[in-house]
């Protein structure tokens, strides 16, 4: 007879979306998506959010907003750290700050990035490589340096996470023409990748891996690239959910992939753009108003 025990019940399911008490690093922290994620983390119970960037000013500024935030638990703190996480010497530091006031840390989201758009013809050699090592190479050390903080707290039960900033761009085709984001698209694939290899590595240590594919969402980077890309009426339009990204849809993905509600997600890569990737090969025109037509 087989011994297995198969678990029938849910443990606690109320709960199983909060983050109380966790640890969190949010890279890229001080403006748009980061900032974003930091504010879902909080809210969901983080006790500590570390917010990096490399303008101090900007962290300040980020952490005063957070810790201003309504529904807070009264020990949750937003820190700052200011680093250059695009160099190795500056993701050192991060690490060594960070260990100055934790012991672990339970979410890790890898999310500092950069774009640059310019044609096939002129595409500089210095921006392909800013990008990559930014988006990639930079992405992986910050990983392999968090790890021993991360594997410190993680168990089968309940793993540590990393969460790393990929793009739809590194799925479908990037911007093409005048502004081409080739280094930006092929960044974003790679790290698409490196969340499946680091996802096997780091699994048995506890800690999973993961990777989000955004869509347009309004920011500092991405509203250059909106404007030549049609502006935000026409964009919104060819998204099949006929809207772009919203901060509520940044923290809410975050918050689940750093919950026991994914514990068992690991490798992933989760897009969060509406199905416009899906898209882009054209969309059916509707001919009446979304909310009368028919099935
Ligand atoms: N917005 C979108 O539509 C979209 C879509 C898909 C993917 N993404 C990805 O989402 C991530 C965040 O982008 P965003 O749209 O939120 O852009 P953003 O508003 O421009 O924010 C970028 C953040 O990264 C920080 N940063 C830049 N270089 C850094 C470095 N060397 N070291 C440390 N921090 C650095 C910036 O702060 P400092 O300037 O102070 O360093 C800022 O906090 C990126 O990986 C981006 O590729 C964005």
């Amino acid at each position: 007879m087989s011994n297995i025990k198969y678990e029938t019940e849910l443990h606690d399911f109320p709960n199983i979306f909060s983050l109380k008490g966790k640890v969190v690093v949010v890279t890229g922290g001080s403006r748009g998506l980061g900032l974003h994620a930091a504010s879902g983390f909080l809210q969901a119970g983080a006790s500590k959010v570390y917010i990096t960037s490399r303008k101090a000013s900007a962290c300040q500024q980020a952490c005063d907003t957070l810790n201003a935030l309504p529904n807070l638990s009264p020990s949750a703190r937003a820190i700052p750290v200011p680093a250059d996480s695009s160099k190795i010497e500056g993701i050192e530091y991060l690490v060594k700050e960070v260990g100055k006031t934790t012991d672990h840390v339970d979410v890790l989201f890898a999310n500092a990035g950069a774009t640059w758009g310019e044609s096939f013809d002129t595409h500089p050699d210095s921006a392909f490589a800013k990008v990559m090592d930014l988006n990639v190479k930079s992405v992986f050390n910050t990983i392999r340096l968090f790890a021993p903080l991360l594997q410190k707290n993680g168990t089968i039960q309940d793993p540590s996470r990393v969460i790393i900033t990929a793009s739809v761009a590194g799925i479908g085709i990037g911007t093409l023409g005048k502004q081409a984001t080739f280094g930006y698209s092929a960044s974003k694939a790679a790290v698409i990748h490196l969340a499946k290899n680091l996802a096997v590595e780091l699994g048995p240590r506890h800690v999973l891996v993961n990777a989000i594919a955004p869509g347009f969402f309004p920011s500092k980077m991405a509203s250059g690239l909106m404007e030549i890309s049609g502006g935000v009426e026409s964009l919104s339009k060819k998204n099949p959910s006929q809207r772009l990204g919203r901060p509520e849809d940044i923290a809410g993905l975050v918050v689940f992939l750093s919950s026991r509600a994914s514990a068992h997600i690991n490798g992933a890569t989760i897009t969060v753009d509406g199905g416009e990737v899906w898209a882009r090969g054209g969309m059916a025109e509707l001919k009446e108003e979304p909310e009368k037509a028919k099935l």
